[in-house]
């Protein structure tokens, strides 16, 4: 053989067994070392003891599963919400489990961005404590997956679902990183969603603005980690919560368990799916995609069935 044609077939044999192995290892690493092997940081340690920790989005689902488990770990919660009647209800079932901890909660609407109300609202809260974590974790998703120009509610819901997903997380992370920055700690977990793996036809807002999330996060993990912050994109596969109608499987978690498993995981991994079995299903989404978008055909069609069937929409 041409020894130059023998040293190109070399070269790309070696590059592909690199780019394979490594892949192979952060499947690993991601797997079983970070849910398996490793174990829990001091939460206090990472957030440099500061003892204050916000979460978007806390009177239900998800984000009411992270403010528990930060509770338990001992962290005073800012629990920022819609309906203020929620907010209550979580803020007096954390109170009795937890008398020690200190709850306030702020109604807010996330999807009427209006800067002013952030720092009306907001902002002066946040600036008299000492914030070690913030959990965006706030998100809304479309009632079923559609066609993008058949979005119920038009631009107008468009418009809102795009400012809950994104400004939330960019606005209230611009407004606390300084101070961690100064201390040089503290704790930032960004909610996403596995939806951001993949391009997902007719989930195109939903998916979009998890890809942003996971990827803004990426970014952020890549400037502020030599500086002591912990920053961390949680991509969840389904979840039984409000959003999805969904009951609790196998594979289909509770969000106090994907809340309890995530928090474990941080200090060792960036990005996570929050779950050993949700990151093992994750692997699916990173196929190619005509392997992946007929079985994401099939679920969005019994999706929107399903939905439309529950509300009686026709
Ligand atoms: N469920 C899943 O399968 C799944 C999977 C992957 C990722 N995620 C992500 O996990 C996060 C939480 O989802 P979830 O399933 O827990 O949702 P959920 O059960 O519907 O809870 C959503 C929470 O966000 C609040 N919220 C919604 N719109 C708001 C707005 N405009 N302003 C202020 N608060 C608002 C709700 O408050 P009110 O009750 O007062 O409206 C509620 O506390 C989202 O970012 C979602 O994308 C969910």
């Amino acid at each position: 053989m041409n020894p130059i044609l023998s040293d190109i077939l070399h070269i790309i044999a070696y590059t592909t067994l690199v780019l394979f192995g490594h892949r192979i290892f952060l499947g690993f690493y991601k797997i079983f070392y970070v849910y398996l092997f490793s174990k829990p940081k001091n939460l206090k340690k990472l957030s440099g003891g500061a003892n204050w920790a916000i979460i978007t989005g806390s009177s239900d689902g998800l984000g009411k599963a992270y403010a528990n488990e930060l509770a338990k770990n001992g962290f005073n919660l800012v629990l920022i919400s819609r309906t203020l009647s929620k907010l209550e209800n979580v803020k007096n079932e954390i109170n009795e489990k937890y008398p020690e901890i200190e709850v306030k909660i702020i109604a807010f609407d996330f999807g009427k961005f209006s800067f002013k109300d952030y720092e009306k609202d907001i902002f002066p809260i946040l600036d008299k404590l000492d914030i070690g974590i913030l959990v965006n974790n706030v998100g809304q998703m479309h009632k079923y997956p559609d066609y993008f120009h058949l979005f119920l509610g038009g631009p107008e819901k468009v418009a809102e679902l795009v400012t809950v997903n994104t400004l939330p997380c960019t606005i209230l992370t611009s407004k606390i990183l300084s101070k961690m920055v100064e201390r040089k700690s503290g704790i930032i977990i960004n909610i996403s969603s596995a939806s951001g793996y993949h391009e997902m036809a007719k989930w195109s807002i939903y998916s979009g603005t998890k890809r942003f999330i996971k990827h803004f996060s990426a970014c952020l993990h890549k400037e502020y980690s030599s500086l002591g912050i912990t920053i961390q994109a949680v991509c969840p596969m389904f979840l039984a919560t409000n959003m999805t109608h969904y009951s609790v499987t196998k594979t289909i978690l509770s969000p106090e368990a994907l809340a309890e498993s995530a928090i474990k995981t941080l200090g060792h991994t960036s990005e996570t799916a929050g779950s050993i079995i949700h990151e093992i299903q994750a692997i699916g989404l990173s196929f190619p995609s005509f392997f992946v978008d007929p079985f994401i055909s099939i679920l969005s069609k019994t999706q929107k069935q399903k939905i439309l069937e529950q509300q009686k929409i026709k």
